[in-house]
């Protein structure tokens, strides 16, 4: 037997705390040690090769696994049984590499020799892309990073891996740089920000699919011998795949089993692989997608890759979503509206669409003020003068007021909007307006003036979709316009909120390094305004939730989850979308029925409930075409979505049943100090003759005293091994309430 010999310093452990104590970074000559409260990331120089090798990816452990080399087969390669953190090509590997170079010469061939390492308090940001950070106030807290400073001999090319352990969160976050130190031009043509290689045993993979009206459907499957994967090609993250996966043991459930979760913080084209080699191991990479890259690296320059937040759970799929919700809301949201309350808000979209004038919109104000809204939003049709945008065939990229429209300009209307009281309370009105920055309508006077600024391949037509071309925001002038237009109207008009949509994919791309380019132009733009605006709330869209990412959290706390409001299907989106993001960075609306989507009807007390769940709660209806029995329930329902907000934003979310399983699907919001919490069950259809099921309750303390809903109070134990049996009645019934932990 030839054993190799764990070779870190011997530490205590706590064995039911976690490595609670241990240093977050541990070196010993060439071998190091990530460790987190629950996790440990460990990998080592090989002597002879220079490669990286992880020993192990998981949860706590003092020193590696017992590993015995002739245990790994012989085989065909040598190379196919290591598991290698930055796997590059041409040289014996032949699974997917996180690395493709063109190099000067022509070849594709490239060898990553460790040279030296670096550890550093804190986390440097990474330029130009949006990333996660230490303590608000001190940028080392709470997070330590190791760089890996590799070094291709034969091409002069440099690779730095960054890895970053926030051990609070047992996330271990990590990007890649290139460096082009040789006196040739190269193409770095691939560059995964996250490569993993788990040891051979059963995985299955989940993964947040879907479409337009149809994000973060919950898709689980085998991983099986060869390579799969998914990604986005449409030059943002899209509504067909979330930037995200995790890995999962087959046995593994909401709260049992271990969970790996990758999260790409990239708002961009990505592709996600997972190959099971011949061998067994299990290789996971995450990055921008190749097939949009081919990134020219002339001498001296340099590429950055998006990072990529890894989280693992022993307890759970669930567990691993609120160690996400947790880093995403204290170490990656910017805005300073991140722990705050959201206004409830009315937004003229479903209600109006493109068909209004001032009076209209200040008529649609004032029912929103009386049912007790905050914030009033004017959403698409209130700009553009020679080509005004009364429908979606013209005026994108014109951002002017209408003057048809707005006659006395829409600052004034929005001065009388602010005069108007909020029902209940002597707050005024507030006001928040759409744009679609991005994006230029070829009947516009912008296009006129600007056609060279649209993103376009040659002679290739420009393909329209929904009536409209993308600008390129890879040009700085492109950039510089898109500020100013919105800084133009938000520096004249008092505007507290706005909504950032996006409405189609990016075509006719000049080049493929364009996409990338674009996010960073984009990122450019985001970080201007929102740093210029601090005090407007900023809420991303893309036709729903076609860029709702962990790239766009940084500048937008909150984006609209999906265009579709039926609230059966938002059951699923929104629990979709929390296996990776906070419920406070989800906009939720009640819209009217039957929904504009689905044509389904459900009662008006099921929608709100839903849409409560998000951080962001409005009605985007016209209460004077909705059934008065309704309309007179809305006050009601907005108190008590006020009444749970503070919880939803800062709780953590706790999914009890899931909608694809149970015909009851529930969830929990705890306060963080667990004194508070919030309930919410569903039934979505009318079951005869049967017990209703009795609900148990997660993660409150066993010991405590609660009170239920004012009423009855009950220990922890009880609520979560006893249960709660609830009565439901029709189809889409639900259920809101609230413990309070009384001792
Ligand atoms: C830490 O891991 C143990 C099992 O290894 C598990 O029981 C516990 O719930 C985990 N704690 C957290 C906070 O993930
Ligand atoms: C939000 O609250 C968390 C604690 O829950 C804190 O760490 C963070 O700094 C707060 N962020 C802001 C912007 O207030």
């Amino acid at each position: 037997m030839n054993y190799i010999i764990p070779s870190l310093a011997r530490v205590t452990v706590n064995s039911t705390a976690g490595l609670v104590g241990r240093p977050s970074i541990e070196v010993d000559g060439t071998s190091f040690a990530l460790n987190g409260r629950n996790v440990s990331y460990r990998f080592h120089v090989d002597a002879q090769t220079g490669d990286i090798i992880l020993t192990h990816f998981g949860g706590p452990v003092t020193e590696d696994p017992v590993q015995d080399p002739s245990a790994n087969g012989g085989g065909w390669s040598t190379q196919m049984h290591l598991r290698r953190e930055f796997p590059d090509l041409g040289r014996g590997d032949f699974r997917t590499p996180a690395v493709r170079i063109k190099q000067s010469q022509g070849h594709t061939v490239s060898g990553f020799r460790y040279k030296s390492h670096q550890v550093v308090a804190g986390k440097p940001p990474l330029p130009g892309l949006p990333c996660t950070f230490g303590g608000a106030d001190k940028e080392e807290e709470g997070v330590e990073t190791l760089v890996l400073h590799l070094w291709d001999e034969c091409s002069s090319v440099a690779a730095d891996l960054a890895y970053s352990v926030f051990p609070e969160h047992d996330a271990v976050v990590r990007s890649v740089s290139i460096t082009n130190r040789g006196s040739g031009p190269i193409t770095v043509e691939k560059l995964a920000s996250l490569s993993v290689d788990l040891p051979h045993d059963e995985y299955e993979m989940l993964q947040l699919q879907g479409e337009w009206s149809r994000e973060c459907t919950r898709t689980r499957r085998k991983v099986d011998y060869g390579l799969q994967g998914f990604g986005s090609t449409t030059g943002y993250s899209s509504h067909y795949n979330n930037p995200f996966l995790s890995l999962v043991s087959p046995d593994t459930t909401e709260s049992h089993g271990d969970a790996w979760g990758f999260s790409l913080v990239y708002s961009g084209s990505f592709l996600v692989e997972v190959e099971k080699s011949p061998q067994g191991l299990t290789r996971a990479l995450i990055g921008m997608n190749p097939s949009q890259l081919s990134w020219p690296l002339g001498p001296g320059e340099t590429l950055v890759s998006p990072e990529c937040v890894s989280i693992f759970s022993s307890a759970g799929i669930g567990a691993m979503s609120r160690k996400f919700h947790r880093l995403y809301r204290r170490n990656l949201i910017r805005s300073r509206f991140v722990n705050e309350t959201r206004p409830v808000l009315l937004n003229s979209w479903e209600g109006l669409h493109c068909d209004f004038d001032g009076d209209t919109i200040y008529k649609l104000a004032q029912e929103s003020a009386d049912l007790g809204a905050r914030l009033f939003v004017l959403d698409d049709g209130w700009f553009g003068d020679r080509y005004p945008r009364v429908d979606d065939r013209a005026g994108l990229g014109d951002w002017t007021v209408n003057p048809r429209r707005f006659p006395d300009g829409l600052r004034s209307l929005v001065d009388r909007i602010n005069k108007l009281k909020v029902a209940g309370s002597d707050q005024p009105l507030q006001f928040g307006l759409w744009f679609e920055p991005e994006m230029i309508s070829k009947k516009s006077v912008l296009y006129e003036e600007h056609p060279e600024w649209v993103l376009h391949a040659g002679e290739y037509p420009r393909s329209e979709t929904r009536q409209q071309l993308v600008l390129n925001a890879a040009l700085p002038e492109v950039q510089d316009f898109i500020i100013r237009s919105v800084a133009n109207i938000l520096d004249t008009v008092p505007v507290t909120y706005v909504k950032w949509d996006n409405n189609r994919g990016m075509h006719e791309s000049p080049a493929p390094e364009n996409h990338h380019a674009y996010m960073l132009g984009m990122y450019r733009v985001f970080e201007e305004l929102t740093t210029r605006f601090p005090n407007v709330l900023w809420e991303g869209c893309a036709s729903g939730g076609g860029r709702f990412d962990a790239g766009i959290l940084q500048y937008f706390p909150q984006s609209w989850t999906s265009d579709n409001t039926d609230a059966l299907d938002r059951v699923h989106i929104q629990f979709g979308t929390s296996l990776v993001y906070p419920c406070s960075s989800m906009g939720a609306h009640v819209s009217a029925v039957p929904n504009e989507v689905t044509g389904r009807v459900t009662p008006i007390r099921f929608r709100a409930h839903v849409a409560m769940m998000g951080g962001s709660f409005g009605l985007e209806l016209d209460p004077s075409r909705i059934p008065a029995e309704d309309k007179a329930r809305i006050p009601d329902l907005i108190r008590l979505a006020e009444k749970i907000n503070p919880i939803v934003i800062r709780g953590d979310f706790w999914r009890l049943n899931l909608p694809e399983s149970s015909n009851y699907p529930s969830a929990l919001f705890i306060s963080e100090d667990g004194r508070e919490a919030v309930l919410f069950a569903f039934q979505i259809r009318a079951t005869t003759v049967h017990n209703f099921p009795l609900l148990k309750l997660q993660g409150l303390d066993p010991r405590a005293t609660y009170r239920l809903d004012g009423e009855r109070t009950l220990s922890g134990a009880t609520l979560m091994n006893g249960g709660v049996q609830l009565r439901f009645g029709t189809d889409y019934d639900s259920k809101v309430l609230l413990l309070e932990r009384v001792d």
